[in-house]
């Protein structure tokens, strides 16, 4: 199961997972749904089960989705074949995607761990789940594909790469220029300000309501940016897609509101 973050799917995607899979069969989870614009999720599940990946759109936090897992796994192809063992599989993703806590959600307080060999109680461990199902215990960890600027920009804007990857007032100035052009009027009922003006602009309209002042009264950009920030991320500014799908592999950022 790769988990992808709703709002910016196919940048928090590794395309070589793929690859390295080979046969195996793959269930792409866009979590965190419950952040994401639920058109833009409609899209996006649409997307990857025309293409060659099932996908289920859950919000691990709450648990909403989360059954909807279980009846693909006991349903699914992916159930038994010919042998009687249990049906293992492991969940994978890039830093922040919601991996642990998808993992707690399907093993649940009561799930069994069980290691490979009697005796084994360190390294990984296969969680019993129901009916002849086990989940790794550890999450696989990929690196985040940096594959453009606007994807290091959505990549920074979701918390999943390092803080240093991106400068924090560039990407609070890109957040909010991209709120202006694909969610017009969120920026101006979140802040109460005027949201026809410059990014730049904007921000100091937020620093002076929201008194983000250094002494003399001076805006303090950096703490407007981390505000701005941390507010799209907690959901505070609404819910907010980064990407769409193209009409063919590309993703779009145009026409989401
Ligand atoms: P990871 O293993 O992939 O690195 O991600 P992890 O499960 O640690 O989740 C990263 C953050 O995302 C956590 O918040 C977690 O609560 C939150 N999260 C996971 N799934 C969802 C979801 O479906 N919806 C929402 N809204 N949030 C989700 P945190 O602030 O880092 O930690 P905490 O305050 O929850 O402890």
């Amino acid at each position: 199961m790769e988990v992808l973050d709703a709002r910016a799917p196919e940048t928090t995607r590794n395309l070589k997972l793929r690859h390295y899979l080979a046969q195996k069969p793959l269930l792409v989870i866009l979590n965190k749904s419950d952040l994401a614009r639920p058109e833009a999720t409609a899209q996006w599940l649409k997307f990857y089960n025309a293409r060659e990946s099932a996908a289920l759109a859950i919000d691990a936090h709450k648990g909403t989705g989360i059954e909807n897992i279980f009846k693909y796994l006991e349903e699914g192809s992916v159930r038994r074949t010919r042998f009687t063992r249990a049906a293992r599989f492991m969940i994978i993703g890039i830093p922040n995607v919601g991996k642990s806590t998808l993992v707690n959600r399907l093993a649940g307080k009561r799930a069994a761990r069980t290691g490979d060999q009697p005796g084994t109680t360190r390294g990984r461990q296969w969680i019993r789940l129901r009916d002849g199902l086990e989940l790794l215990d550890t999450p696989g960890l990929i690196h985040p594909e940096i594959r453009d600027e606007e994807a290091a920009f959505r990549l920074a804007a979701l918390g999943t790469v390092k803080e240093k990857t991106v400068d924090r007032e560039e990407l609070a100035i890109w957040l909010i220029s991209f709120l202006q052009e694909n969610y017009p009027g969120i920026i101006e009922c979140c802040y109460e300000i005027e949201e026809s003006l410059r990014p730049l602009q904007l921000m100091e309209l937020i620093g002076r309501r929201r008194g983000c002042l250094r002494s003399g009264g001076v805006i303090d950009y950096l703490q407007v940016s981390t505000m701005v920030i941390k507010d799209f991320r907690s959901g505070k500014l609404g819910r907010i897609t980064l990407e769409l799908p193209g009409g063919g592999e590309e993703v779009e950022t145009k026409g989401i509101k």
